[in-house]
């Protein structure tokens, strides 16, 4: 096994790691009859595809699609294996599964309502038994897979259960949780019929992880209200939960990137290249860049409409702006996702309509997903780059587009509601995404910022995002789970701007 070298202090791994989420690092599709692995989306999988590669190990997790020919599958999963570098093992799901585990109750429940997102909910009876039922399903392959002294990894919000469900089985390894999203406020986490189950299925991982300070409070005031018996211990960034004799570890560990395969890819000549023919599509134009999965929390009408507000306000910005916004498909069997993608192509039709002229287009809309050089070829070319998320775990966009701004004089105009705001508030340009104006009036200001103002928060960003990279974020969870004493674990750097933070408003809230 490779030792991982980055961050402050290397981990040695002695175990070797199994990294479980219900997503695989790949998708299978069928071409002509032959199965052919492409790479997934979204934060979980961009995060810990390059650690896997690193450290090597084995990755458990849904290849997307049904239950099918297992010859086949395997064969094409062997061959990304040998790609990759670390093995990864099919769980196949039937479509009763997908139907009601998948879409149902991970994406129509958790992910709406930990999103703050209620009105969105469909708390449909059927999905929590075959939630369980799946959380079972995934134990049971980790169990056939597992040597004694592996460290088992779960992640995200799908397999909540799966601690709970190893430990009936008799697993007695260490297991390790990470929430990718936001955790709600007790107010949003009590309208759950399955609250006091959910809750409690948390309590069987030894660490459990959260994006920010802020989800680690709101975990806790939901386990000291609904939870009888229950104590928190420490001060730190890490502290521990006892129940009964079990103790966990609950802290806040904000994910991060690659830096270096990001920012070395900027460089690559084929890739600034392609960055400059983009460029040049746009001649004295600044770029504004938009990238999201086609997801309702990312605010992309919210986004739409306070560019229109802008080019309205700001009529300087007309034929000087175009926004060029990238859709990734995503979820698209769930209703909710459909009629998003309706609603912002009307918006991009309404909003090119009323202000396109001829030789400019205010926005260019993709609805498909970049390969990794198309991607960062974007972010090198973009001069700006908006983020509007309504809610959002950490959104690591920002963190790519900083490590791909090699001439470090890009903007990024951040929801004070993505977990990246905690880290990068100094240095971004911090909006509420529900306040239309107010976003159109940071479009201006990143439209106007002098060069040496641009470099000066690029830089920042940049020297931030490359010291607390994966790797450092990997260690620091692995550093966390196996301390021996919790007195052992000392504040991590990379928490010091979430600990300013919440010091701030603490002292601001006393003052009132
Ligand atoms: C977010 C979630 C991941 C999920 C990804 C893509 O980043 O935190 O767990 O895999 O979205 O969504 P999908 O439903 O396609 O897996």
């Amino acid at each position: 096994m490779k030792q991982t070298l980055r961050g402050s202090e290397v981990i040695q791994p002695k175990e070797r790691l199994i990294i479980v989420s219900n997503r695989l690092p790949v998708v299978l599709s069928k071409k002509k009859g032959q199965w052919h692995a492409v790479p997934g989306s979204g934060g979980l999988v961009t995060a810990l595809a390059p650690v896997l590669k690193d450290r090597g190990g084995l990755w458990i997790g849904w290849p997307g699609m049904e239950e099918t020919d297992e010859k086949g599958v395997n064969e094409a999963l062997a061959d990304a294996t040998r790609e990759s570098g670390f093995t990864l093992k099919p769980m196949m799901l039937s479509s009763e599964e997908i139907e009601k585990f998948y879409f149902g109750f991970s994406n129509e429940i958790i992910w709406p309502q930990f999103h703050d997102l209620l009105g969105r909910c469909n708390f449909d009876p059927s999905y929590w038994p075959c939630y369980q039922k799946v959380n079972r399903k995934y134990a049971k392959v980790i169990q056939e897979n597992l040597a004694s002294n592996d460290y088992i990894w779960i992640h995200d919000y799908h397999l909540t259960a799966v601690a709970q469900e190893l430990r009936e089985l008799g697993v007695k390894n260490k297991i390790g949780f990470f929430l990718h999203i936001p955790f709600p406020s007790l107010d949003i986490f009590m309208k759950l019929p399955w609250r006091f189950q959910l809750l409690r299925s948390l309590l069987y991982y030894d660490l459990i992880g959260f994006q920010t300070m802020r989800d680690r409070r709101n975990f806790k005031q939901c386990v000291c209200a609904l939870i009888k018996q229950i104590s928190f211990h420490g001060k730190g960034q890490v502290v521990a939960l006892k129940f009964g004799d079990h103790v966990v570890r609950v802290g806040a560990f904000p994910i991060s990137i690659d830096f270096s395969e990001f920012a070395n890819l900027a460089l690559d000549a084929k890739v600034a290249e392609r960055a400059r023919q983009i460029k040049a599509q746009e001649p004295d134009m600044q770029i504004i860049l938009g990238i999201d999965r086609m997801d309702y929390t990312k605010g992309i009408p919210e986004r739409l409409k306070a560019f229109g507000n802008a080019l309205e306000r700001y009529p300087e910005l007309r034929s000087k702006v175009s926004l060029l916004q990238v859709v990734v498909p995503s979820r698209y069997q769930i209703p909710e996702y459909q009629s998003l993608k309706d609603r912002i192509e009307r918006l991009v039709g309404e909003i090119n309509g009323h202000f396109a002229r001829v030789g400019w287009i205010p926005i260019h809309y993709f609805f498909r997903s970049l390969d990794r050089k198309e991607l960062v070829a974007h972010y090198r070319a973009a001069d700006i780059v908006l983020i509007t998320s309504l809610k959002d775990g950490m959104n690591l966009i920002a963190k790519e587009y900083c490590a791909a701004n090699v001439e470090n004089n890009g903007i990024v105009i951040l929801s004070e509601f993505a977990g990246a705001a905690a880290e990068m508030q100094d240095a971004a340009l911090l909006v509420n995404p529900h306040d239309v104006e107010g976003v159109a009036d940071a479009i201006y200001s990143a439209f106007i910022m002098s060069r040496p103002e641009r470099q000066k928060r690029m830089k920042k960003l940049r020297v931030r995002i490359k010291k607390y990279d994966i790797y450092r974020w990997v260690n620091s969870f692995l550093k966390a789970s196996i301390a021996k004493s919790l007195n052992d674990f000392n504040i991590i750097e990379e928490y010091k701007p979430q600990l300013n933070l919440l010091r701030q408003r603490q002292n601001r809230r006393r003052m009132r």
